[in-house]
């Protein structure tokens, strides 16, 4: 058994494999995520520090908001190639070159459906059409960018001559990487194997491309079909952190990544991630979509190191090979949790903040080292969760047009539950109101309503604890619809009701910032 700590036999060379990162595209559709421009920026710097080699920011056609977000990441990272997606259209191919246009190393995505299912009932195209629109498009793609990316969407349920043929074309006309995708989850790992074989050997011109691999997670196979991709020619992975993404998600980036490390046997391949940064990279995802990670998730799950029955705890103790394949500090989980409390300076803090992935300002750097100190007094251990759950707070306030200034509330068995809030306008000016409620949150929501007079209905409320102990630290997420949209706010603080009362406050910010833009924008289509 290979294990951590076992000599490691002579390694054949390793084939490098690109990783083409969609969480912020993908992965933003999930249902329930959606991040602002400067959520999409943080993200994506990163991901660029991860090593990302590809980072698809979004699909530019569909908002001005994506736009924005493509071409500012576009603009700013020099390391990643920065991609942007586009159907098969004259209109999105060029809107998708428009965004990447500032790019160090900018890409276009192209893609168009290709199976019989998508061809007869979604695009009511015939097969020579299609060939003619990825022509086309793939063409007038590379006027923008010499990088262009050609997906057949729903590759693996297509007639593979079909495919074989759609792929041709996509590479006569100039696509640098033929993307195959597993758009319903549906494929087996020795299917899409055989198609990458099958593709790799057929098509003329397949020498002079990359082919890629781009899973779903329906029956719980994106990571071993990407793996399976990879074994039949592929030589790019698209994925997402924390398998977010449609429906069950794709592919995880983490798990495709610790495969190939761990199983480098196997998979004698190579990745440029830093698996270092990894768990940061997770929290940091999952704290800005709202999208929890289940504990026992593979690497970056709270559980994915843990031990709990006595025997695997004795083997554990005697070897760590005996029940660990890999060791926690390789994907980035901090050995030192507790160091930091109220005896830790600002450089000891910033260290940390940079491990966990965060850039601030010499401004955000101090009112966050203020938020810490005030933190220190009233908990005894500050983990690595306390630190993230301060920074997302205040990188979240930072966009707030109504501040939280005080909070009162009144509940008991007998009485009428009874809050008072205070808040600050966007000028700074303090309005207070009062409400009742079924119960205290149901009075605090009504009371926020009724001071910022915007009426959403809460269709969704959680509050989890972020750490541990009875000084932990509670997370409270709030989701609200209004005019047909869903709306998500986040708020931290140790007391759970504060928490409710930011969250709240946070997805009433994000409506007030929506009817502004609504006014005052027009949009591109
Ligand atoms: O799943 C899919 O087919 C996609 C394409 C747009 C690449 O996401
Ligand atoms: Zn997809």
């Amino acid at each position: 058994m290979v294990g951590p700590d076992s000599p490691s036999p002579v390694s054949p060379p390793a084939t490098p494999i690109r990783i083409f990162d969609t969480t912020l595209r993908d992965g933003e559709q999930s249902p329930g995520a959606s991040l602002n421009l400067k959520e999409k920026l943080e993200i994506a710097r990163v991901l660029e520090q991860l090593g990302v080699d590809i980072i698809e920011a979004g699909f530019p056609i569909t908002s001005q908001g994506d736009f924005d977000s493509v071409s500012a990441i576009a603009s700013e990272l020099t390391a990643s190639t920065v991609a942007g997606l586009a159907r098969c259209t004259e209109k999105d191919v060029r809107r998708a070159g428009e965004a990447v246009k500032h790019a160090k190393f900018g890409r276009v995505h192209v893609f168009c459906a290709t199976s019989k299912i998508h061809r007869e009932f979604k695009l009511k195209k015939a097969k020579e059409e299609i060939i003619r629109m990825t022509r086309d498009n793939v063409q007038l793609a590379r006027s923008y960018v010499s990088d262009v990316e050609f997906s057949p969407e729903d590759a693996s349920r297509t007639e593979l001559d079909y495919l074989a043929e759609v792929v041709h074309a996509a590479i006569e006309a100039g696509a640098t990487t033929i993307n195959c995708p597993d758009t319903v989850g549906f494929t087996t790992p020795a299917e899409y194997r055989a198609m990458f074989e099958y593709l790799i050997k057929h098509v003329p011109g397949a020498d002079k491309v990359i082919f890629s691999t781009h899973c779903h997670n329906d029956l719980g196979l994106a990571v071993a079909n990407s793996l399976a991709g990879v074994q039949g020619g592929a030589r790019q992975v698209e994925c997402t952190i924390n398998g977010i993404g449609e429906r069950a998600g794709n592919a995880s980036l983490e798990e495709i990544v610790m495969a190939i490390k761990t199983r480098h046997d196997v998979y004698p391949f190579s990745t440029r991630i830093n698996s270092k940064k990894l768990v940061p990279a997770s929290r940091l995802v999952s704290s800005l979509t709202g999208l929890h990670v289940q504990r026992n998730k593979a690497i970056v799950g709270e559980n994915a190191f843990a031990h709990e029955s006595g025997i695997h705890q004795d083997g554990m103790l005697k070897h760590k090979s005996t029940y660990e394949i890999m060791t926690p500090s390789d994907v980035g989980w901090a050995q030192s949790v507790n160091v930091l409390g109220k005896h830790s300076g600002r450089h000891a803090y910033k260290t940390r903040l940079e491990e966990l992935g965060y850039r601030l300002t010499e401004e955000e750097l101090a009112i966050a080292f203020e938020r810490f100190k005030t933190l220190c007094d009233k908990k005894k251990e500050i983990y690595d969760e306390d630190i993230e759950a301060i920074i997302e707070d205040q990188l979240e306030s930072a966009e707030q047009l109504f501040r939280l200034k005080n909070l009162q509330v009144v509940a008991g068995t007998n009485g009428i539950p009874t809050a008072t809030v205070t808040l600050l306008d966007s000028t700074g000016e303090p309005v207070t109101d009062a409400a009742t409620g079924d119960g205290p949150i149901d009075a605090m929501f009504a009371v926020i309503q009724r001071i910022t007079h915007i009426s959403a209905k809460l269709v969704n409320y959680e509050v989890r604890s972020v750490t541990e102990g009875k000084d932990a630290q509670g997370e409270a997420t709030v989701e609200l619809l209004h005019s047909e949209r869903k709306i998500r706010g986040r708020g931290v603080s140790t007391d759970i009701l504060e928490a409710s009362a930011k969250a709240y406050l946070a997805a009433i910010n994000r409506i007030r910032t929506l009817q502004k833009k609504t006014v005052s924008q027009a949009t591109p289509m």
